[in-house]
């Protein structure tokens, strides 16, 4: 099959890690008969510097005639200081919104060969951890109104949802959860939150069409809870733009991996969906090759799956890096406690090597 992908590598470690990510997917497509064309496209703190704005519309084009966009990381303390509408993080919301992907699907796994990294008590993650949080992405307080009053002593968000976009989202999630454990959590704050209750009326209203999946309801309060008290309890979480942000970062972090981590921006299916790390753009490490590119590699994994239907091509990918990870190569983040150990072992690897044994694993 023949496609093309629009690449974003951004700022910070961004361009190393995509240059891995690339890398990966011409391996799977030497190997199963398949020609990937990239393109370049500038978004982020490079597209402020050289064009003064985050996102030019050059760029979203780019990405709208593509086949899928991968996406490394944008922002940086260099741009910490320009006005909120030139923030390198307004490209992701214009992209997000400019191609319309409005449901995020974010997986926190716990890889057993990193169990050590988890910060949670053996005896609470247990059996180890699979949470998949289907966030919406393109609706709510994040893109709602917003403002201040003329003299600068108050200012305003909103959070506004449509049924529509609620049904749109709580249908993923209930079709996740059907692929997974069947069980689905509507988190919201419906005790307190009118559009949240909105969100339980139109869930209680699609429940009937998903019989063999068991729907709950959490508040976000106690959803933070249970995340670090008993993060077994769940299988699919489904949840507005604003909650899913914050608790996709914790259900990250309690994995002990945030550097594996990938993610999926899907739409409709009628245009391409957009693909990136978890993590950020860690100015400090950048170019050093000290990144770890395994959650764009994975994300390069989801890529395929989603966008192009590549089940077999994905898994191959999954089950390479698999396999790195068995033969106990560790990039320094996810070294953890063993650090020393892997490092006189000749273990530890930087962002290129990473690459390396990925793609020799796919080959082997
Ligand atoms: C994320 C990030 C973004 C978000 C920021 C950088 C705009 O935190 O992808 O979760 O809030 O969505
Ligand atoms: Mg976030």
């Amino acid at each position: 099959m023949e496609k093309k992908i629009a690449l974003i590598p951004g700022d910070g470690i961004g361009p190393d890690i995509v240059r891995e990510g690339t890398r990966v997917l011409d391996a799977v497509a030497a190997k199963f008969n398949h020609k990937f064309s990239y393109e370049n496209v500038d978004a982020g703190g490079v597209a402020i510097d050289k064009y003064g704005e985050p996102l030019p519309e050059k760029s979203l084009k780019t990405c709208l005639a593509s086949d899928a966009v991968l996406l490394g990381a944008v922002g940086g303390p260099k741009w910490d200081n320009v006005p909120g509408n030139l923030r390198p993080e307004k490209a992701l919301l214009g992209l997000r919104g400019g191609m319309k992907v409005f449901a995020n699907l974010r997986p926190a796994v716990m890889f057993k060969q990193l169990s050590a990294a988890c910060p949670l008590k053996d005896e609470i993650v247990g059996a180890g951890l699979d949470i998949l949080i289907v966030r919406e992405l393109t609706g709510g307080i994040y893109f709602g109104e917003r403002g201040r009053n003329a003299e600068n002593t108050e200012a305003w968000d909103t959070e506004r949802y449509t049924k529509p976009e609620i049904q749109r989202i709580l249908k993923i999630g209930f079709e996740s959860a059907m692929k997974r454990k069947n069980k689905l959590c509507v988190v919201d704050k419906a005790n307190i939150l009118e559009s949240s209750r909105l969100w339980r009326e139109v869930a209680q209203e699609m429940a009937p069409a998903y019989p063999s999946v068991d729907l709950s309801f959490m508040y976000v309060d106690n959803a933070a809870m249970q995340l670090v008290r008993n993060p077994g309890q769940f299988d699919v979480i489904a949840t507005s733009n604003m909650f899913g942000d914050i608790l996709s970062d914790e259900a990250s972090q309690i994995t002990g991996s945030i550097g594996m981590l990938a993610s999926a921006s899907l739409g409709d299916g009628t245009g391409p969906g957009l693909y990136e790390p978890i993590h950020g753009s860690a100015p400090d490490i950048a170019g050093k090759d000290l990144a770890n590119p395994l959650a764009t590699i994975l994300s390069c994994a989801m890529l395929l799956r989603y966008d192009f239907g590549l089940e077999e091509e994905a898994r191959c990918i999954e089950k390479a890096v698999d396999k790195v990870l068995d033969e106990g190569w560790r990039t320094r983040d996810i070294a953890g406690s063993d650090f020393e150990k892997l490092e006189a072992a000749g273990k530890i690897v930087g962002t290129k090597k990473m690459g390396d044994l990925v793609i020799k694993a796919i080959n082997d």
